[in-house]
Parts: C-alpha cells; sequence; structure tokens
C-alpha cells in the first residue's frame, strides 16, 4: 500500500449536492503514538480500544460551486453555533487531503457537529472529530464514484483521518485497532490503522473505560507540540523500540487473556508517555496532583480487591480506569466511593470498548 493508492481517478458520477452524516468514536491507546515524521507518519506503531459512548457526529451538507475555489470554501458549525476560529485547521486539513480528495475545491461545504461527551471535559475530540469529518468525505467519493467497496472505503476513511490527526487513524473500526509498521503483525502500516488480526481473548471484547475528569482546562502543551518534542530527545529511540516490544508482548497476553501482564504493558505505556514529556527539552507535566491520587487509590484498591482494575492516561491529566466487565459492579462501587472525589466537579464518563464508525 502506498500514499498513490488513495488518489482516485476521474470521478464517474456528477452530483450537484447532497448530505453525508457519520457518528464516530474516540479510541484509548493501549501501546501510545508518540512521536512522528512528516506527513503524519508515526514514529512508532501503536494499538488502541475503539470506545462506544465517547462520539462525535458530524453532517455535511455540499453543494456546487459555480467556480472552483482552491481555498476551499465550507463553514463549520460546533452543536449549532458557527465556529470560525476553527476554520484554520478544517484548512489545513483540506489542504493535506485535497491531493486525494480533488472534489475539495469543487463545492461549498457545511459541516456541523456535536460531541456525545461534554464540552471542553478535555477528552480528546480530535479522534472522533477529524474521524467523522473524514467518513462524511469519502462518502461524498463513494457517491461520486460508486464502484468503491467497502474495505477500500473504510481503508482510505482512515488515511484520511490520520491526515487530520494520527490517532483519528484508530476511530474507524473496532474493538481493537492497530495503525503503524510492526514487524509481526500482518498488514501492519503507517498509513492507515487496521483492525487488529489475531486472536483476541473473550475477557478483551467487553472491557470497559471509566473516563475520569481530572482537569477540564484547556492543555498548555498541545499534543503537536509534544509530538515535535520528540526529536532529538535523549530517550526517543529507546522509547520507539520500547513500543514495538511492547505490541509483541500484547500479542501474546491478548490471544491467552493474561490479565496481569496487561495491566503491566497498559501502565508502564501511560506513564512512559508523561515521562516523555517531563524529560523532553523543554519539559513539561500534563497531570495533576489529582491524577497521582487516583493512580495511588487505583494501586491500592487492586492489592486489597484481587481485581483487575488499573489506569491509562492521554496527553492530559484525565485518568481512564480499565477493567473487564466482571467487575463492574465492584469497581463502579469504588470510583463513586474513592475516585469521584478527586474529579472536577465530579464528572466521569463511563464507557466500554466499541465496534468503530456508524452512518448517523
Ligand atoms: O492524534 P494526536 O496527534 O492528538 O496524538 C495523540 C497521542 C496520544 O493520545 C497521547 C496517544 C495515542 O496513541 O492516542
Amino acid at each position: 500500500m502506498t500514499e498513490q493508492d488513495f488518489i482516485p481517478k476521474a470521478y464517474t458520477e456528477l452530483i450537484s449536492n447532497g448530505k453525508t452524516s457519520w457518528k464516530s468514536p474516540s479510541n484509548i491507546a493501549l501501546v501510545k503514538y508518540w512521536g512522528k515524521r512528516k506527513g503524519q507518519i508515526p514514529a512508532n506503531p501503536s494499538i488502541s480500544f475503539t470506545l462506544d459512548n465517547c462520539k462525535t457526529t458530524t453532517s455535511l451538507t455540499f453543494s456546487k460551486l459555480t467556480e472552483p475555489n482552491s481555498n476551499f470554501s465550507f463553514d463549520i458549525f460546533l452543536e449549532g453555533n458557527k465556529k470560525d476560529h476553527f476554520k484554520p485547521k478544517i484548512a489545513t486539513f483540506f489542504e493535506r487531503i485535497y491531493k486525494y480528495l480533488p472534489f475539495l475545491s469543487e463545492y461549498h461545504f457545511t459541516i456541523e457537529t456535536s460531541n456525545s461527551f461534554p464540552h471542553s471535559s478535555g477528552i480528546a475530540s480530535s479522534a472522533s472529530g477529524m474521524s467523522a469529518l473524514a467518513l462524511c468525505l469519502i462518502e461524498v467519493e463513494k457517491q461520486l464514484n460508486p464502484e468503491m467497496g467497502d474495505e477500500f472505503f473504510a481503508r482510505k476513511a482512515s488515511f484520511l483521518s490520520r491526515l487530520g490527526s494520527g490517532s483519528a487513524s484508530r476511530s474507524i473500526e473496532g474493538p481493537l485497532v492497530q495503525w503503524g509498521e510492526h514487524a509481526s503483525i500482518q498488514g501492519s502500516s503507517d498509513l492507515v490503522g487496521i483492525k487488529y488480526p489475531y486472536q483476541v481473548h473473550e475477557v478483551f471484547r467487553t472491557y470497559c473505560d471509566s473516563i475520569l475528569l481530572v482537569d477540564k482546562g484547556q492543555k498548555q502543551v498541545s499534543s503537536t507540540v509534544g509530538h515535535d518534542l520528540m526529536h532529538n530527545h535523549p530517550f526517543a529511540e529507546q522509547r520507539f523500540e520500547q513500543a514495538h516490544e511492547n505490541l509483541s508482548k500484547l500479542k501474546v497476553i491478548f490471544a491467552e487473556g493474561d490479565l496481569r501482564e496487561f495491566i503491566k504493558i497498559v501502565e508502564s505505556e501511560a506513564l512512559t508517555l508523561h515521562a516523555m514529556m517531563m524529560t523532553s527539552h523543554p519539559y513539561f507535566i500534563l497531570m495533576k496532583p489529582n491524577t497521582l491520587e487516583i493512580i495511588n487509590r487505583i494501586w491500592a484498591f487492586r492489592e486489597q480487591s484481587k481485581t483487575h482494575v488499573c489506569f491509562t492516561l492521554d496527553a492530559g491529566a484525565n485518568v481512564h480506569v480499565l477493567y473487564p466487565e466482571s467487575e463492574k459492579t465492584e469497581i463502579d462501587q469504588f470510583i463513586k466511593n474513592e475516585l469521584v472525589a478527586y474529579c472536577e466537579n465530579g464528572q466521569y464518563i463511563c464507557d466500554q470498548i466499541g465496534l468503530g464508525a456508524k452512518k448517523a
């Protein structure tokens, strides 16, 4: 597979206007993507659980322009409100994908988007947001070229999503999606996320993720800046190698369902991600005191309850509490009794592993 495969030949249909709508989920990485090369190529492979409840719904209305406009003509609305300050980000995305979707200059687009999770919850909306938009766009292309098959549709949706936000490439399908070349994962690619192709023990098919909203404020350092700081990072090479090794170890763990080993990899990945932030130049810390309180309480509760609760972190202060569905009652109670006190306004979101994006 190369980038050339995603450049379309001439379209067969002429369409003057229409509307497409998609609902796409967020995802939570188990092996983290942190560091990239030019063209949104990941510095190391990653794998994630696709989520189910944390979603973006996007509708795209399109109407043919009288003259093509290579500066792109579009408006964007979030929860019904016009958001002109999002336009530069979308314009950059359109520039990046124009080569692969040449119809972009020929239509005016109205993008209407809304999230299922609270506004500014600190939950990364880029994965669900960019993938929902990419899906709407590829659906326009499918209308212009109805020959397109389902497999190519999903692959190109992931390819386009990646160009919007790397982790968005892992939101199209589920329940487990792998992105980035890895020697022992057949079909793995730096260009697209693929459905994890090997055996997965049933315990992982219904895994739960309760997202504790520790800090809903704006991040001090964006993930774009964070990725960049992996260039010339003193530990970059060891880190990238470690991600390959952790993915190899997970392959065995996914097949056997060994939760103790799963926890070791997942928690270490989360802490390593933040260790990279703390050891870059300039260095920074995205965890908050309550993030550490929660982690310590999870460790103490796991020891005492003999359950398999564990945590992972994104590039922020919020904590994703992961556990098998069979322990849900006990862990829910633990969250209510001990962890909610550390969440901003007591807010958290109960989610679980999902199967990917759907037409809205
Ligand atoms: O997709 P981006 O560029 O926002 O990067 C996200 C990186 C992490 O969420 C920290 C890790 C990951 O693999 O999702």
